[in-house]
């Protein structure tokens, strides 16, 4: 098998699909004037997304993340889920989301073949929650998490971007909360994206002072396994819950890059903040097109970069993450 592998001998079985870039949350850090339709746009169909997941399975991808905007605002997102979990190679299929249709449809999702959720909190406040996000839904997210549990998801993954001002003095409650649930808690430095303005400035925290609070409260850090990403993860022995730790403008955070991600219109995206996407649609009208999809992988990993280039102040074309999933 011909494996995606770039210049920098990087491989990639892990791809983050977005199957919509619209969103009914308002995050401060994302879409803080709410979700803005620019005519009507057509999403990757589900055949598409079919076709698409078995080129990139038969050159090593095992790992699919479906993301949005918000994945689940999709009516035939249960039959993705499906779909994807179906095809030959991949072992998990995993979803970023919000979390406000997860009390109704965790269980659902589980039987159609999700393996994992990861689900944004930026706050155990339900006010600063609000504030945060822009909806007033703390409760029926924490039912969402609740259900996934009772589902039979094993860990659930929570969001919470870190916002100086906001949400940094949170740790201790939210420490609190992982004692005894079996949660990774993944605290996400604040990136700076196309369309923020001083946002950034006034609310950007390093996430290395988490590390350092963590490390005096006795947190150790994991050894990480080859394919692990980014993100540097904690455990303590009084807790069940982890605590992982992405920081995205720490030096060498792109050398453990694992994915490839495409967009809802089915650009290829090498990065989170790359210049430009690589069209594939084109290589999706029918099954018989799989080894030139093949090929335009391969050459397009070619251009893959190093790293970003967050620390010159360039993010790249992406206006915010709703955009391209994050
Ligand atoms: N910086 C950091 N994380 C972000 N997310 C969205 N926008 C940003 C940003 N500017 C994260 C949210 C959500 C996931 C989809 O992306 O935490 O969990
Ligand atoms: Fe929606 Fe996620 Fe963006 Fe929040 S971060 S506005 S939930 S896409």
């Amino acid at each position: 098998m011909l494996e995606l592998e770039d210049a920098f001998a990087r491989k990639f079985q892990y791809l983050r699909l977005s199957i919509t870039d619209v969103c009914n949350f308002k995050c401060q850090y994302c879409l803080p004037d709410g979700y803005q339709p620019e005519g009507r746009k057509s999403f990757l169909t589900v055949a598409e997304i079919a076709r698409l997941t078995r080129a990139f399975a038969s050159m090593g991808t095992s790992k699919v993340r479906l993301t949005g905007g918000e994945p689940s605002l999709r009516k035939d997102f249960t039959h993705i889920i499906e779909t994807v979990a179906n095809t030959r190679g991949i072992a998990k299929v995993a979803m970023t989301t919000n979390g406000y249709r997860m009390a109704k449809l965790a269980n659902e999702w589980r039987q159609a073949g999700l393996t994992a959720i990861n689900v944004s909190v930026d706050s155990l406040d339900p006010r600063m929650f609000h504030q945060i996000t822009g909806q007033n839904r703390f409760h029926e997210v924490m039912a969402g998490i609740d259900a996934a549990l009772t589902a039979g998801f094993s860990q659930v993954k929570v969001n919470a971007v870190l916002m100086r001002g906001l949400n940094d003095g949170d740790l201790g409650q939210f420490l609190g909360w992982i004692k005894h649930n079996s949660i990774q808690l993944r605290f996400i430095e604040l990136m700076k994206t196309g369309e923020m303005d001083e946002l950034f400035d006034r609310h950007h925290v390093r996430g290395a002072l988490i590390k350092t609070q963590l490390l005096r409260l006795g947190w150790q850090q994991k050894i990480r396994a080859l394919n692990d990403g980014p993100a540097e993860v904690f455990y303590h022995p009084d807790y069940q819950g982890e605590i992982g730790l992405i920081m995205p403008y720490a030096k060498d955070f792109c050398a453990s890059c694992n994915r490839l991600r495409v967009s809802s219109l089915g650009k290829l995206h090498l990065c989170l903040f790359g210049d430009y996407g690589v069209d594939l649609r084109d290589l999706l009208a029918d099954d018989q097109q799989i080894s030139g999809l093949q090929q335009r992988l391969r050459e397009a990993l070619v251009d893959k970069k190093a790293t970003h280039f967050l620390h010159d102040g360039h993010s790249g074309m992406t206006p915010n993450l709703a955009s391209i999933g994050g």
